[in-house]
Order: C-alpha cells, then structure tokens, then sequence
C-alpha cells in the first residue's frame, strides 16, 4: 500500500504545532499501525531528520499508551482496539491519514502526538484504592463471598486501561467514562464499601479540578472505548455520589 499521512508535529510543549505530509510506500496490511510509524521512523532518520514521537509500551492493548486520534478518531476505525492492535487491513491503498495527539486541556501535548495523561494518575490517587491490614492479620480475599454479577461487573469496569480515548471522543472531554470505571470497580465489591464515599467525593473533585468537562450524554467515549467501558458505570457514579453527599 502507498499512503499519505498528515501527522502532527509539535517540538516541545511551549511550541505552536502543525500538520506535515509524508508520503510512505510499500506498507503490507498486516502490519499494526505503529509498525507503520516505526517504518515511517526509519526512513527519516535514515535521511536524517527527527522521527516522529508517539506513545507505547506493550503493543498488546494492555497498558493504554498508544493514544492516537486517526482521521478524527480515537484508537482509529476499528472498534473494540486500541492503535497498537489496529491493522493497516483497515485502509485502502492511496488513503490520506490523519494522526494526531489525543486534544483535551487536561491532557497536554509534550511533544509530536505524546500527551501528559497524568491528570488520569492524580485522579486515580485520591480515591481508587482499597486499604488493608498488611501487619500479619490479612483476610484471605476469597473469605468474602461476592455476588457473581456483581464480580463480573467490578471486573468489566476494571478492564479500563487509562487510554484517554474516552476524553478524546468527548466533545466537552470529560472524564466521565474513566473516573467512573474506576469508581465502580470498588463500589460493586463488599471491600470497597469502606471508603467508598469518600472515594468518589475525591475522585469527582480530583476530576473536576483536572479541568475535564462534564458529562455530554452522547455516548461517544462508550463507543470509542477499546475495552467496552459501558455508560452504566457513569450511571452507578452519579448514584454513588448522590449517595455520599447525602452522607456529608
Ligand atoms: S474508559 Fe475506555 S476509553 Fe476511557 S480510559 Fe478506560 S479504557 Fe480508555
Ligand atoms: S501500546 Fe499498550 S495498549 Fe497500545
């Protein structure tokens, strides 16, 4: 296949960015989408000029760095993946391709298409965690019987990998989809009652103050998401924090 790719290119996170074209020849269509970029890499640092920074660790859609937006979409065309396990199988021969960072004020461009997702850790930190007794008195986890629907929901919701293609989809990029999941894995389980109205008054605040937008009701993030994140989750948050106001 010969492509043109349109890629966005931005030195550092102080400088204006721009669209540049290149034109790449001779990708098969079983290579992965970041195979395509590494070939495009390798020319241009053959010819001496700057390879083009993206994101990725596992290229196996576990670890949610791959954060690309591909002609206007998060993760690309396919659904149910994320850009690592995206295959060139799904564009034709002579396609334009635009590739860009993910775009949200809370997920600013460092360099090239790499963002800073921290936002997403500080969120994570005020709440999404359990505390337990490590002095030697520990419960064996399975001692607490847990209603099965209940385990596989908590499990679904903790499929989330922190990609961002939920805020990206977003046109208010809000952090909903994310802030939810994470929130409703612990709410679902009897060992994430104990803090549980705590956890989601900090972790809604946390959110808020990141300076992610609200919620826009058009299920675009549910749709973008490379692990089936579902909107319910956002619906078992609102409860969950109408719930601790009460408590407050
Ligand atoms: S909810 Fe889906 S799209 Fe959003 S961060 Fe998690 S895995 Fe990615
Ligand atoms: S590189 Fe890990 S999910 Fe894509």
């Amino acid at each position: 296949m010969n492509l043109k790719l349109k890629i966005w290119r931005q030195k550092d996170a102080n400088s204006k960015g721009k669209m540049v074209e290149y034109p790449i020849t001779g990708i098969e269509e079983d290579m992965s989408f970041l195979e395509m970029l590494d070939v495009l890499n390798e020319e241009l640092v053959s010819k001496g000029e700057e390879a083009v920074e993206f994101d990725h660790d596992c290229r196996e859609g576990i670890c949610g760095t791959c954060s690309l937006q591909i002609n206007g979409e998060p993760h690309g065309p396919d659904r149910g993946v994320t850009t690592c396990q995206l295959h060139m199988r799904m564009f034709k021969d002579g396609d334009t391709i635009t590739i860009e960072p993910f775009r949200a004020n809370a997920f600013p461009v460092i360099k090239d298409l790499i963002v800073d997702r921290s936002s997403f850790d500080r969120i994570q930190q005020a709440g999404g965690f359990i505390s337990v007794n490590t002095s030697g008195n520990t419960i064996d986890a399975n001692a607490i019987p847990v209603n099965k629907d209940d385990a596989d929901d908590s499990f679904s919701a903790a499929t989330c990998i922190g990609c961002g293609a939920c805020v990206a989809a977003c046109k208010n990029a809000s952090a909903m989809l994310f802030t939810s999941a994470k929130v409703s894995q612990f709410a679902l389980l009897p060992q994430g009652k104990i803090e549980a109205t705590e956890r989601v008054l900090n972790m809604v605040k946390q959110m808020d103050e990141e300076g992610f937008g609200n919620c826009s009701n058009t299920g675009a993030c549910e749709i973008e998401c490379p692990k089936g994140i579902s909107l319910e989750n956002i619906a078992r948050m609102n409860r969950e924090y109408l719930s601790a106001k009460l408590q407050k």
